[in-house]
């Protein structure tokens, strides 16, 4: 695993003091370590909703930002439009290279991620890969809304980790969480959230590679169903350190 230095040092203090502590707790530990260069990307799904209400609830110096592939559900956008409302603060959207998806959408057409693994990373690529990339640039540390409980892949995660693709370290402050305590604490503060979720939508991606799951089924069947279960990462979190 390559890591430097700086990197290295934050990585041993945030891994023996943040797996411990509460979401809240975490967080603000970890604003005491790292001081800037913190950025917590969300998606809107109800995870995503419990760190923007702590970040923004407490302010927090984390940088939230989304990325808008464009092929979002209705529902997405009116998530984000009310949790600008009820929060008032900046949510920073980063968008796809026109040209690298003008090229794609004329080459291929619209749907090209139904064809083939190949189209569908290509498509993730553009849309979702290469704008985090931009997002994280020169970043220390990349929180999420990962949980353990949300597939057999994330339960082998741990809580802190190092992202060797992106030289920093990745922090996923709910990850022992289980869905009911999600679910209660977006009740509990009236947390805007996505109405899919009532709709059998557990996991919330793009609107033509995200169905509905039959209640019992993994919480990730809905994505990417067409494919076979070892390939459904988009390739956000599926860099190996
Ligand atoms: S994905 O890799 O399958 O797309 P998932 O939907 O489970 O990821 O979300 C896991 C975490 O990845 C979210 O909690 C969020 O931090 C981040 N994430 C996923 N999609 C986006 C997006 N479009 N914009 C910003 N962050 C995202
Ligand atoms: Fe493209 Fe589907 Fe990936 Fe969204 S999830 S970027 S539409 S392939």
């Amino acid at each position: 695993m390559e890591i430097h230095t700086e990197g290295s040092l934050l990585l041993h203090e945030l891994t023996q003091e943040l797996p411990g502590l509460t979401a809240l707790d975490g967080l603000q530990a970890l604003v005491s370590h790292a001081g800037e260069g913190l950025v917590f990307s969300t998606s809107f799904g109800w995870e995503d909703q419990v760190i923007t209400h702590l970040i923004f609830e407490n302010n927090l110096p984390i940088k939230v930002f989304t990325l808008d592939t464009g092929r979002m559900f209705p529902e997405t956008y009116y998530v984000w439009a009310r949790t600008l409302e009820r929060y008032g603060r900046e949510i920073e959207a980063y968008y796809p290279q026109a040209e690298a998806l003008q090229r794609m959408i004329s080459q291929k057409g619209p749907s090209s991620f139904y064809e083939s693994v190949d189209n569908r990373k290509e498509c993730c690529g553009i849309r979702k890969v290469e704008p985090l990339n931009r997002a994280l640039e020169g970043q220390q540390c990349w929180i999420t809304g990962i949980r353990a409980e949300q597939s057999a892949n994330r339960q082998d995660m741990v809580s802190v980790e190092w992202d060797a693709g992106h030289q920093l370290v990745k922090y996923h402050p709910l990850f022992q969480w289980t869905l009911k305590e999600v679910k209660e604490y977006v009740k509990q503060y009236n947390i805007p959230y996505n109405p899919l979720h009532d709709k059998g939508f557990p996991s919330i991606g793009c609107q033509p590679c995200t169905r509905a799951v039959a209640p019992g089924e993994d919480f990730r069947a809905g994505r990417w169903w067409w494919e076979d279960a070892s390939k459904k990462e988009c390739g956000l979190h599926d860099v190996k350190s």
